[in-house]
């Protein structure tokens, strides 16, 4: 096994509102391999933002982190004060976000903005900033770099926007990105090349990614491993190809199934039948159990553990044994 440069350990979320307490990520352990993009996915509201926000101490005030570790260079992530953080957040663990427009501040021009963010962790004179800036967009694919630094977002397409928010990103040669739905918010071939532009950064820089997606087939184009998300809990965790080749958990195989069948061009059919448990609601067994055709009765009392078998874990009583 890898090195890895990240360890979330016994990560414990819960959202305290005046609605009542929803714990958003239940006992969430995982590796991240050094040089390696780990993709995490699931239905929306299955936690995957909430996770990420942790690692950096981005949280809302009303979700508290209610057990658990970040491992980081050896150092707890979770037990650093703010001024410690800080040094880490954008400069070793970087983060993208899904809407590239509304991460960029209007009323400054991309080449402020790109300055900014090289001003604020390295001493460099201006001159070096601005010819840092520009090397940055061609890095990205932007073309007449040098010019485009003195425009506005308004002027850039949501695509260009969201290859300066990756060039941002790596302005300080991050260890970690995390990409939390970095190309929903595009269309399907500007989507593409986002992702081959993430891939291809990923591999020259020899960053760990953390990529989030709802979507498998977006994570069957960059990952080399899949976590799947459910309920704030993982479901299961393997080596993508193998993950692909034959997914272990019910949950996986529906939502591989449905995939299938929008690439079949057949009649779009509901990703899985039901719902998954609403906020703050927490089953005794599974949290699957109520959508999953293999359901048996102990499913409903007993949530099942993580199995492990060899470099895949898999929370299902049918992996029992194996
Ligand atoms: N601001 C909030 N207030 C209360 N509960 C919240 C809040 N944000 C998230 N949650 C809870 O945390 C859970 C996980 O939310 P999260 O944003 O991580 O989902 P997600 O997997 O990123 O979904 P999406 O695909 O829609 O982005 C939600 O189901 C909800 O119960
Ligand atoms: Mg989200």
């Amino acid at each position: 096994m890898q090195e890895p440069v990240l360890q979330v350990e016994d990560l414990h979320v819960t959202f305290h509102t005046d609605l009542g307490t929803t714990p958003a990520v239940r006992g969430l352990s995982y590796a991240l391999p050094k040089g390696k993009i780990l993709a995490v996915v699931g239905e929306s509201g299955s936690g995957k933002t909430v996770q990420a926000l942790a690692i950096l101490n981005l949280l809302p005030s009303t979700a508290q982190v209610t057990g658990g570790k970040i491992l980081y260079q050896g150092k707890n992530l979770l037990a650093l004060k703010n001024a410690q953080l800080r040094r880490i957040r954008g400069k070793k663990i970087a983060m993208i976000f899904q809407d590239p427009g509304a991460s960029l501040n209007p009323v400054l021009t991309i080449g402020e903005q790109l300055c900014e963010t090289l001003h604020a962790h390295e001493k460099i004179s201006k001159p070096t900033a601005r010819k840092r800036a520009a090397e940055l967009l061609s890095q990205v694919g932007i073309q007449d770099a040098e010019k485009r630094l003195d425009e506005y977002p308004f002027q850039f397409s949501g695509g260009m926007c969201q290859r300066v928010m990756i060039a941002m990103a790596l302005a300080l040669h991050p260890d970690v990105l995390i990409a939390d739905e970095p190309t929903t918010a595009l269309d399907v071939t500007v989507q593409a090349q986002i992702l081959k532009l993430m891939k291809d950064l990923q591999r020259q820089n020899g960053m760990s990614v953390i990529f989030i997606t709802h979507n498998l087939a977006v994570a069957a184009q960059v990952a080399d491993e899949v976590l799947v998300l459910y309920a704030g809990q993982c479901m299961e965790h393997a080596p993508a190809a193998e993950l692909f080749k034959q997914p272990f958990h019910p949950y996986t195989q529906g939502l591989l199934n449905s995939l299938a069948s929008v690439h079949k061009k057949v009649e779009k059919l509901p990703a899985i039948a039901g719902n998954p448990p609403r906020p703050g609601e927490v089953l005794p067994g599974c949290p699957f159990a109520p959508r999953c055709a293999h359901a048996q009765a102990r499913c409903f009392e007993q949530c099942p553990p993580l199995y492990t078998n060899s470099f895949r874990r898999t929370r299902c009583f049918l992996q029992e044994g194996k």
